[in-house]
C-alpha cells in the first residue's frame, strides 16, 4: 500500500533532519522581511490575528497534506501526483497542481534572489560600521540610495543565485543540513538581543500594541487577503516544495507532530521579527507602512545603537541570507526533481538552466525598485508587485487549495490513515473536516469575501 520505501532523490537521514529542512524552507525572508513590512503595510493587529488563524486552519493542514502526499509518491510533486492518479484511477487533470506548482517556484524564486541580495549587501554595510550611532533618516537614505542603483542590485542579486545554484547542483546534501543545524539557533538567539533591545527601546509598548491589538474596522480585503496569502508563503505551501521534501521523509516519522513543530518555530521567528522590528519604528519615529524597506532601515538602526552593533548587525544579515538560501533552494525542488526523474538530466545541468532563467527574470525585479518604478503593469502595481500578488495571493492559495482536497477526497482513505497513522474514527473525521473541509473552505471564503468586498458585508451586518 505504502508508495516506494525510499525516494531516488535520496532521503532524510532522520525526523529531525526534515524537521530541520522544512523549517529551513519555512523560515527566511517571509518571515523576517515580509512579515514585518506587510503587518506594516495592513494596520498590525487584526492583519496579525488573522495571519495566525491561517496558520492553525489552513496552513498545518494542507502541510500535513503536502508531507503525505509526498511521501506515499516518493518522487517530485509533478511525478507523485501523476503516480497516485494513475493507482487509484483519479482524474489526471490534478497533475495540473504540479505543474502550477513548478511556475510559482520558478516566479518567487526570481523576486526572493533581489531580495536576498539586499540582506548580503548589508552584510558588508553592517560590516564597515557605516550605521554606527545612525539616525531613522540616515538609514532611510542609506537604504533608498541603494535602491536608486540597478548595477549595484544586480551584482548583490547575482552572487546570491550563484551561491543557490552552487548549493542546488550539489544536492541537498549534509552540508545543508549542518548549516541549517547551527543558523537556526543562532538565529534564534540574535533575534532574542534584538526583541531584548526593542523592550528598551521606548516604543515597545507601542510595538505590541500596534502588533496584537484586535480593531474589527482594521480588518480590510486587502489585510484578510494578504493574510492567507502570507500564511501560504511563510510556510512554504502551496506550490510543492513541502510535497518535495515530504517525498524524502522516512516512513517512521509521524507526519503531524512534524508538521505542527515546523509550524510553530516559523511562527516564532515570524513574531520575533515583528518585535524587533516595531519597537524601533516607533521609538525612532518611523513610518510602519514604508513597504518592503522596513526590515532594512529598522534593523541596522538597531543595531547601530547596541554595543558591538557592527559585529552583531553583520551576524545578523548573514544568518537572513542563510535562511534565504535554504528557502531559496526548496523552492527550485520541485522542478529539479521532476528534471532529473523525467529527462534524466544531471542535476547539475538542471540547476544552471533553472537558476539562469530565475535570475533573467530577476532584472524585472530589480529594475521595479528604479528605472521601472512607474511601470504600472495592473491598477497601481509595478512589475514586482504583480509577480508578489499573482504568486502568493492567486497562486499558492489555489495550489493548495487542490491539494488538500486532493489529499483529503481524492486519495483512498485506506492511504491517509495509513500515512497519518490515523486509528480512531475520531482522529479520521479530524482530518477530514480540517483538511477535506475547513482549509478549503477557509481560502474559498476568502476568495469570495475578497471579491464582495468586506465593505459590502459589514453594511449588509449592520
Ligand atoms: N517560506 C519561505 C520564506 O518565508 C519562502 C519559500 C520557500 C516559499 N519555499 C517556498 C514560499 C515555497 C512559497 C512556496 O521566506
Amino acid at each position: 500500500m505504502d508508495g516506494n520505501s525510499e525516494s531516488r532523490h535520496g532521503m532524510w537521514s532522520s525526523r529531525w533532519m526534515f524537521v530541520l529542512a522544512a523549517a529551513g524552507s519555512a523560515v527566511g525572508l517571509g518571515n523576517l522581511w515580509r512579515f514585518p513590512y506587510i503587518t506594516g503595510e495592513n494596520g498590525g493587529g487584526a492583519f496579525v490575528l488573522i495571519y495566525l488563524a491561517c496558520i492553525a486552519l489552513v496552513g498545518i493542514p494542507i502541510m500535513m497534506a503536502e508531507v503525505l502526499i509526498g511521501r506515499q509518491g516518493r518522487q517530485s510533486p509533478v511525478n507523485s501526483m501523476l503516480t497516485l492518479t494513475q493507482q487509484h484511477h483519479r482524474d489526471s487533470s490534478w497533475v495540473l497542481v504540479g505543474w502550477m506548482g513548478v511556475l510559482a517556484g520558478f516566479l518567487i524564486l526570481s523576486f526572493y534572489a533581489v531580495i536576498a541580495g539586499w540582506a548580503l549587501k548589508y552584510i558588508f554595510s553592517l560590516a564597515s560600521g557605516a550605521f554606527a550611532g545612525a539616525s531613522g533618516e540616515h538609514a532611510t537614505k542609506a537604504f533608498e540610495e541603494f535602491l536608486a542603483s540597478p548595477w549595484e542590485m544586480i551584482f548583490w542579486h547575482s552572487l546570491f543565485m550563484v551561491f543557490v545554484i552552487f548549493i542546488i547542483a550539489r544536492g541537498v546534501a549534509s552540508g545543508l543540513e549542518t548549516a541549517v543545524r547551527w543558523f537556526m539557533p543562532l538565529l534564534f538567539v540574535l533575534l532574542a538581543v534584538l526583541v531584548g533591545y526593542g523592550v528598551t527601546s521606548g516604543g515597545f509598548a507601542q510595538g505590541v500594541d500596534f502588533m496584537f491589538a484586535f480593531e474589527w474596522s482594521k480588518v480590510t480585503d486587502t489585510a484578510l487577503y494578504e493574510a492567507l496569502g502570507h500564511a501560504f508563503f511563510t510556510l512554504s505551501l502551496g506550490m510543492g516544495a513541502i510535497m518535495a521534501y515530504g517525498a524524502y521523509v522516512p516512513s517512521a516519522v509521524s507526519i503531524t507532530g512534524t508538521v505542527v513543530t515546523i509550524a510553530v518555530l516559523d511562527t516564532l521567528v515570524a513574531l520575533a521579527a515583528g518585535l524587533a522590528i516595531f519597537p524601533v519604528v516607533f521609538a525612532n519615529g518611523l513610518e510602519p507602512a514604508q513597504g518592503p524597506g522596513l526590515m532594512f532601515v529598522t534593523i541596522p538602526l538597531a543595531f547601530g545603537h547596541l554595543p558591538l552593533g557592527a559585529l552583531f548587525g553583520t551576524l545578523f544579515f548573514i544568518l537572513v541570507s542563510f535562511a534565504a538560501i535554504t528557502s531559496a533552494i526548496s523552492l527550485t525542488e520541485p522542478a529539479l526533481a521532476y528534471l532529473v526523474e523525467q529527462h534524466n538530466v544531471k542535476r547539475s545541468r538542471a540547476a544552471i538552466g533553472i537558476g539562469l532563467a530565475c535570475w533573467l527574470l530577476g532584472i524585472g525585479t530589480v529594475l521595479s525598485f528604479n528605472e521601472w518604478s512607474d511601470v504600472h503593469l495592473l491598477g497601481e502595481k509595478n512589475f514586482f508587485d504583480v509577480l508578489d500578488y499573482f504568486t502568493q495571493n492567486i497562486l499558492l492559495p489555489l495550489g493548495g487549495l487542490f491539494i488538500a482536497l486532493f489529499a483529503a477526497w481524492a486519495l483512498p482513505k485506506a492511504v491517509t490513515k495509513h500515512q497519518l497513522g490515523l486509528k480512531t474514527a475520531w482522529q479520521e473525521n479530524g482530518w477530514l473536516l480540517l483538511a477535506g473541509v475547513v482549509a478549503p473552505l477557509g481560502v474559498l471564503t476568502v476568495f469570495l469575501v475578497t471579491l464582495i468586498g468586506i465593505d459590502n458585508i459589514r453594511n449588509w451586518l449592520s
